[in-house]
């Protein structure tokens, strides 16, 4: 299977994006296809921008790498309880294509945070309301603490419980 994996974030430093990055190194039966989404960037949504020019080619081109993938990784990073700005905007650039942004897929979506509560809020909303998106969620799993069970240096984690519950939510796909 051909998997699309990112973290909703935009920070060049994502947490979310070496755990999501470490993640894929389960799915080597895969072809795997990590992208950043500072690679879609598009002005704030407005409705005044979209009558005036249209959704942005980046917005088509996030959308068609979700298209050719046959299953979706995303590892959600929180502010202050909610999805990133950066990704909300994509999502809702993507939105204006066609609602069901996740096109059927299934997904597994992964969380972290520094904090103990391991962006556990944004990943609750991103699993809640995937359905109205058109997205099969088929597990998912929060990192708490990132710094204490994350080497950033082998970018691997480190607690070997954590370690078998992304195994094993990773097996789902
Ligand atoms: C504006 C802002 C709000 C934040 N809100 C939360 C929060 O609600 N919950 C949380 O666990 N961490 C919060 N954090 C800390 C982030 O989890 C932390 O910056 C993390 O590195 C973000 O993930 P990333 O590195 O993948 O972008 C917040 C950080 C910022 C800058």
């Amino acid at each position: 299977m051909k998997i699309l994996a990112f973290a909703a974030s935009n920070s060049i430093k994502s947490i979310n994006k070496a755990l999501v990055t470490y993640a894929t190194t389960f799915l080597d039966q895969h072809t795997v296809e990590i992208v950043d989404i500072n690679d879609h960037q598009m002005p704030i949504y407005s409705s005044d921008l979209e009558e005036a020019h249209g959704i942005p080619d980046a917005a088509y081109h996030f959308a068609r790498n979700i298209t050719e993938a046959d299953a979706i990784l995303i590892s959600f990073a929180e502010h202050n309880g909610n999805y990133t700005a950066a990704f909300k905007n994509l999502f809702d650039w993507v939105s204006r294509i066609d609602q069901k942004v996740y096109q059927g897929k299934p997904m597994v979506l992964l969380s972290t945070s520094p904090g103990p509560g391991g962006a556990k809020s944004v990943l609750a909303l991103a699993e809640n309301s995937a359905h109205f998106f058109d997205g099969k969620v088929l597990a998912s799993l929060s990192i708490p603490s990132f710094y204490d069970n994350f080497d950033q240096e082998t970018g691997k984690l480190i607690n070997a419980e954590l370690d078998e519950q992304l195994k094993a939510v990773l097996a789902k796909i």
